[in-house]
């Protein structure tokens, strides 16, 4: 079971995460027919991540997910476990934030927040006047961590000027090995500011899991060199082998999903490695086929 420093200080969290966003639709829709085997199974996905060595799972309230964290929790130690979730910008005032916390905290079932997060970003004074309520947070010890989430680099500066007595630790981007335009400017600017990355997408929104256009290259060498390894357990491997302060957060529903994933921790690849892989995903001109999206 692998952990690592969560921005540099006391917590430690399993490289690789879990992420909770299901189309909304789904919630709905399950509700109104009340599904109960995919909740099932979405819960049970989460304890296999928690059962493969995986502690660091993220949320919002937007995605209607906390309430199947906090069951598939149960029976877990709080200090073992690293709980992130989001707040949505409708919510940017200072009252309207720590309603928010109080909301997810009883959804979560929990006293603390390990990360909170702002889902997106939006106007200057907003983005101030929730990290205002985000810092009454962190004082009153409800939450461990300020993160944001889609900020661009000149809201990321901005949010950091905002804050007068914390941090930000933590940014969450879309980043994957077909989609690294964050390697031009927020990477650069967290590493230098020690801002760790949540990466989500990791995985392309499940296109990222086929050797299909890799070339068996990729699959024959690593396998050669660490052992016998998947496409989806070498893409998330790439984000750990290459950057030490970045999390992937890769959403499977799939408990065999998850417990392969959980296989892309314990090992490194070395820079001959990630740049095959990462030339193997460019000539695919991975451009034409990975989209962007926010959620
Ligand atoms: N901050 C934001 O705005 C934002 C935006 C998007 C996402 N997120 C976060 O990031 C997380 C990940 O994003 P995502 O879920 O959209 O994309 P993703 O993790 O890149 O891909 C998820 C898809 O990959 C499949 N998958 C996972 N592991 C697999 C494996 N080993 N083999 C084959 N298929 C596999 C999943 O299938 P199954 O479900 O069937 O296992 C699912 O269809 C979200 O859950 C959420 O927590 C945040």
């Amino acid at each position: 079971m692998e952990r690592v420093k969560f921005n540099n200080e006391d917590k430690s969290v399993s490289p690789v995460g879990i992420g909770t966003y299901y189309d909304p639709s789904w919630i709905a829709v399950a509700k109104i027919l009340k599904i109960r085997k995919s909740r099932k199974q979405k819960v049970d996905a989460i304890r296999t991540a928690l059962g493969s060595g995986i502690n660091f799972i993220d949320t919002a309230e937007m995605y209607q997910t906390e309430p199947l964290v906090r069951e598939a929790i149960q029976g877990y130690n709080r200090e073992d476990l690293f709980i992130a979730t989001k707040v949505l910008p409708t919510h940017y005032s200072y009252e309207k934030v720590i309603k928010s916390f109080n909301r997810s905290a009883k959804n979560l079932g929990v006293k603390y927040i390990d990360l909170y997060q702002l889902h997106m970003q939006s106007s200057y004074s907003k983005i101030q006047e929730a990290l205002r309520a985000m810092e009454y947070l962190m004082d009153q010890g409800k939450i461990r961590h300020i993160g944001i989430s889609n900020f661009d680099l000149d809201h990321t500066k901005k949010a950091s000027e905002f804050l007068k007595k914390h941090e930000i630790s933590a940014t969450q981007m879309n980043f994957n090995v077909a989609h690294r335009n964050i390697e031009k400017d927020i990477i650069p600017y967290c590493k230098e500011n020690g801002i760790s990355i949540l990466a989500y997408f990791p995985l392309s929104h499940g296109k990222l899991v086929t050797s299909e256009g890799m070339g068996k290259e990729v699959i024959e060498t690593i396998t050669k060199n660490h052992g016998p390894k998947t496409i989806p357990q070498i893409v998330l491997n790439w984000f750990i082998s290459k950057y030490d302060f970045v999390y992937p957060i890769p959403r499977a529903s799939n408990p065999q999903h998850v417990r392969e994933n959980s296989g892309a921790m314990g090992w490194r690849m070395n820079e001959d490695e990630i740049r095959m892989l990462e030339d193997a995903v460019s000539n695919v001109k991975a451009a034409t086929w990975f989209g962007d999206h926010t959620t």
